[in-house]
């Protein structure tokens, strides 16, 4: 039973700046709570009750707003990820929290519609009894995203923001993850790809190539990677319109 996650909240949201050079990205409102905090509420339906959360050296913000957890019924350490060096290097920052236990991963910054999307995705990966279970979706813009090729629900392989004539699928991956500790060591071989980052994709396609069971769920319904004002307006035109999300 997956009782552990990583919520990687250490990028520079130099695309929402200026807000971002006061404010971490994370911490910019989708209604009446902070775009970190729907992620948060989305692990309250779980059972993971420890969360490591990955913090740039600036970032204490993260910690004065959500706290040591108890007000949410979990135990929260916060993990400061020295620079921002890509996806696996923040998952590679939480090593210690995880203490080789399966665990969830998912971004900071992305908004759901459902609020079941993480429960949905640690059944499937207990189910499946997979080393990593990549959550993905429909994407428009396959240059955005991790693309994984599949067959059946199996991934075999996987390209991190493809031109779109390379890309194998439309299926991208959307900042949801679960994985079987084996994954921080293919993060230690793994070599910085695109924008010389440690990507997660490429972590995940050491796996592959080691043979080990990497599985795909697709999540329903309304997904917004929250990067530019525009996404922020989007997440929060559709939380008022369908959630309330207003204080009285
Ligand atoms: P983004 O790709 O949106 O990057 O990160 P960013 O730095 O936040 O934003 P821009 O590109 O400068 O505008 C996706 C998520 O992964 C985290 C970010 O905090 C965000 O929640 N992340 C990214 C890290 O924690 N560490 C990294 O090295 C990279």
């Amino acid at each position: 039973m997956i009782k552990k996650a990583i919520i990687p909240a250490a990028g520079s949201g130099t695309r929402l700046g200026p807000f971002t050079d006061a404010i971490p990205k994370e911490l910019l409102p989708v209604g009446d709570k902070a775009i970190i905090e729907h992620v948060v509420e989305a692990f309250e339906l779980t059972e993971v009750d420890e969360i490591a959360i990955v913090v740039s050296p600036r970032k204490h913000g993260l910690s004065d707003y959500l706290g040591s957890g108890k007000k949410f019924g979990m135990h929260f350490s916060y993990v400061v990820q020295d620079e921002r060096l890509g996806l696996a290097n923040a998952v590679l920052a939480g090593e210690h929290v995880i203490n080789n236990h399966q665990f969830a991963v998912a971004l900071g910054d992305n908004f759901f519609r459902s609020q079941d999307f993480l429960r949905d995705l640690i059944a499937f990966h207990e189910e499946e009894d997979a080393d990593a279970t990549i959550g993905v979706a429909k994407v428009e813009d396959v240059t955005r995203h991790g693309i994984i090729k599949a067959e059946g629900n199996a991934v075999v392989d996987l390209i991190e923001k493809p031109k779109p004539e390379e890309a194998p699928s439309d299926l991208g991956a959307i900042g949801i993850y679960a994985f079987k500790p084996i994954i921080f060591d293919a993060i230690r071989e793994t070599k910085p790809g695109y924008k010389g980052e440690f990507q997660l994709t490429d972590s995940m396609k050491i796996l592959v190539e080691w043979g080990k069971k990497v599985v795909y769920k697709e999540i329903p319904g309304i997904h917004i990677d929250i990067g530019t004002v525009k996404d922020l307006v989007r997440a929060n035109a559709y939380y008022l319109d369908n959630r309330g999300g207003e204080k009285r």
